[in-house]
């Protein structure tokens, strides 16, 4: 059983993902993760991040020991993330794990951009979560400054258009809703109401599949 979840910043896909994971009994992996260490490490080696094969290194020897990593959470990290994103060879990189854990013996919860689309075509159920970039941003920023963060909404807002904007546009496995994935949107949904959607979708994509959920 293979679930996958894309969408933009903050949209609460990796909330929906852990939840749906435990639901399910299934591992749960954050693709966001592995992006925001590649950025950290290369930022860390003094590699520039428009250097495609210089990041593309540092995706292939990735400690997946260090996605513990609470710097992680940061704004910079992920506006970091987007920039080694768009490289084709890092995410050629990363591609194996993913898929590896992806086919573990039970199945998994992926979250990303491209987890529908490249990762697992052939997942069991694929969503797309969305918001309006200002609910999106007020979430952010919520949890933020809940964790002592200083910053400004608007100064999130901007960062999540920037990078819904290079994530949407770039050649490589760019954030787009896969043909077979079911929209939700979560603009008015609260947490507890997005997951009970989520799990109704994902339901009937299962039964569809013809399998019980
Ligand atoms: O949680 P949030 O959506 O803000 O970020 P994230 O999921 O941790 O992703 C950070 C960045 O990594 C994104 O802006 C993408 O550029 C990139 N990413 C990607 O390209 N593909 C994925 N499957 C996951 C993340
Ligand atoms: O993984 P992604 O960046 O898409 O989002 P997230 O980290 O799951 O959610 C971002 C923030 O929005 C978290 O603080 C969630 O608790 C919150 N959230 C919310 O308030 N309402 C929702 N329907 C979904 C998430």
């Amino acid at each position: 059983m293979i679930i996958a979840i894309d969408g933009p910043a903050a949209s609460g896909k990796g909330t929906l993902a852990k939840r749906v994971a435990v639901h399910y009994g299934l591992p749960h992996l954050d693709t966001g993760l592995l992006y925001r260490a590649v950025g950290r490490d290369a930022l860390a080696r003094g590699i520039a991040l428009d250097n495609a094969e210089a990041t593309a290194e540092v995706a292939s020897t990735l400690e997946i020991a260090t996605l513990d990593d609470p710097a992680l959470r940061t704004a910079g990290a992920g506006e970091a993330a987007s920039q080694v994103a768009r490289h084709p060879a890092v995410r050629t990189a990363l591609l194996a794990y993913q898929r590896n854990f992806a086919q573990g013996e039970l199945g998994a919860v992926l979250d990303g951009r491209d987890i529908g689309t490249v990762i697992c075509p052939d997942a069991d159920a694929k969503l797309f979560v969305t918001a309006t970039p200002e609910v999106r941003a007020m979430r952010r920023f919520l949890e933020l400054t809940g964790r002592g963060v200083a910053i400004t909404e608007a100064a999130v807002l901007a960062d999540i258009r920037a990078r819904d904007e290079r994530d949407s546009t770039r050649g490589a496995a760019p954030l787009v809703q896969a043909s077979d994935a079911v929209l939700l949107e979560t603009t008015n949904l609260s947490i507890d109401a997005a997951f009970r959607a989520a799990l109704d979708l994902i339901e009937a994509a299962m039964s569809r599949a013809g399998r019980a959920g």
